[in-house]
């Protein structure tokens, strides 16, 4: 057996134990859908020559948009499958060599990794996006490569707490935050992926004292959304808590009361001064038994040219990961940050120890 194929060995115990735990980015209805950017068509045969099948883990009009606008550059006609990450696994495992699938999108190198895992991605070796997309924003051998950027930040009640207070990560577990963090479950791909940078960063036994102090500190157990957590710092009911940061620049642009609670919460980019915030990824790779393998590779390169990056962050309000391209309105209101350039492929190889650290931490 080589290296790769224990290490996929391990992922595969880890993904039956993670999948039906696996939350998925920007999927609010979670039911699966099928629709074409152009005609309602299925999206359950075979695409002739010319169209391209995209399976999406993402649920955002804007996506639809980029399909028109990838297809109105190349003629190229997308058709889409837009559902839960889970859901889209089980599918592409039902269908085996006879998926339609050409392309696999999904938030979350984690989740990522379990299609790889799966084997439901094949590697594509493209200079173009090598070019384009930093080695660590990449899984190493082309199976999946990072289009946009989320970071990992602390949100906080800046009327209760100094910045200086929550400029780490380690912070979150500190005896002066006691009663006052919440959280989202564990189980929640975001919170895994962290655990992993923080596995690779400090050490198994760190990371598990960490977690355990964390959980010292709760002031509720577990529940909701990242945005569920920026609204509770908001009403009082505690003062720091994890989101990506999106879900609070979303909230600046949204209701009277989103706005409301946005403005009485903070966000800290932590580690400015050590290794950097944790980023991760949405990302995209060629499913593992494309029919249309061109198509598919003009897609992925697309999707790192400047329109495609537009397209990808302007709704969802992530970085664009390609330098030098426009950010999407809100994000200029955010400080620039040095990020981690902690490799994203292992956030897999460390998720069910992840998981396993929380479960021991009584992090539900
Ligand atoms: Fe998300």
């Amino acid at each position: 057996m080589t290296e790769r194929q224990k290490k996929m060995t391990g992922i595969r115990v880890c993904l039956v134990a993670g999948l039906m735990a696996l939350a998925s980015c920007g999927n609010p209805g979670g039911s699966a859908s099928e629709s074409s950017s152009s005609a309602a068509e299925s999206g359950s045969k075979p695409a002739p020559a010319g169209v391209l099948n995209v399976y999406s883990a993402r649920h955002y009009d804007s996506d639809k948009a980029m399909y028109k606008a990838f297809e109105a550059d190349t003629g190229i006609h997308v058709r889409f499958r837009e559902s839960g990450a889970p859901e889209l696994l089980e599918t592409l495992k039902a269908e085996g060599t006879a998926s339609p699938a050409d392309v696999v999108i999904s938030s979350d190198a984690g989740t990522l990794y379990r299609f790889e895992a799966a084997g439901l991605l094949q590697p594509l070796d493209s200079d173009v996006l090598k070019a384009a997309v930093p080695e660590h924003f990449r899984q190493a051998d082309g199976y999946w490569y990072g289009f946009a950027k989320r970071a990992r930040v602390i949100a906080y009640d800046p009327a209760r707490v100094s910045p200086e207070d929550v400029d780490q990560y380690t912070d979150l577990a500190d005896a002066k935050f006691h009663g006052e963090v919440c959280m989202r479950s564990s189980t929640n791909i975001y919170n895994l992926s962290l655990m992993g940078e923080l596995i690779g960063r400090l050490g198994h036994d760190t990371a598990q004292a960490w977690a355990r102090s964390v959980v010292e500190n709760f002031a509720r157990p577990p529940q909701g959304g990242d945005t569920t957590q920026i609204e509770a710092i908001a009403a009082g009911e505690c003062s720091v808590a994890l989101t990506n940061h999106y879900y609070y620049v979303r909230m600046t642009q949204g209701s009277d009361a989103n706005r409301a609670a946005a403005a009485k919460v903070a966000l800290s980019f932590p580690e400015q001064d050590g290794t950097g915030t944790h980023v991760n990824v949405t990302g995209a790779g060629l499913a593992a038994h494309a029919p249309n393998r061109d198509d598919a590779v003009t897609f992925l390169e697309w999707l790192a040219t400047p329109a495609g990056q537009r397209w990808l962050t302007t709704e969802t309000k992530e970085f664009p990961i390609v330098a030098g391209v426009d950010l999407p309105k809100g994000l200029e209101a955010l400080p620039d940050f040095h990020q981690s350039d902690f490799p994203l492929e292992e956030l897999g190889t460390h998720q069910a120890e992840a998981q396993e650290i929380y479960d021991l931490a009584g992090w539900n």
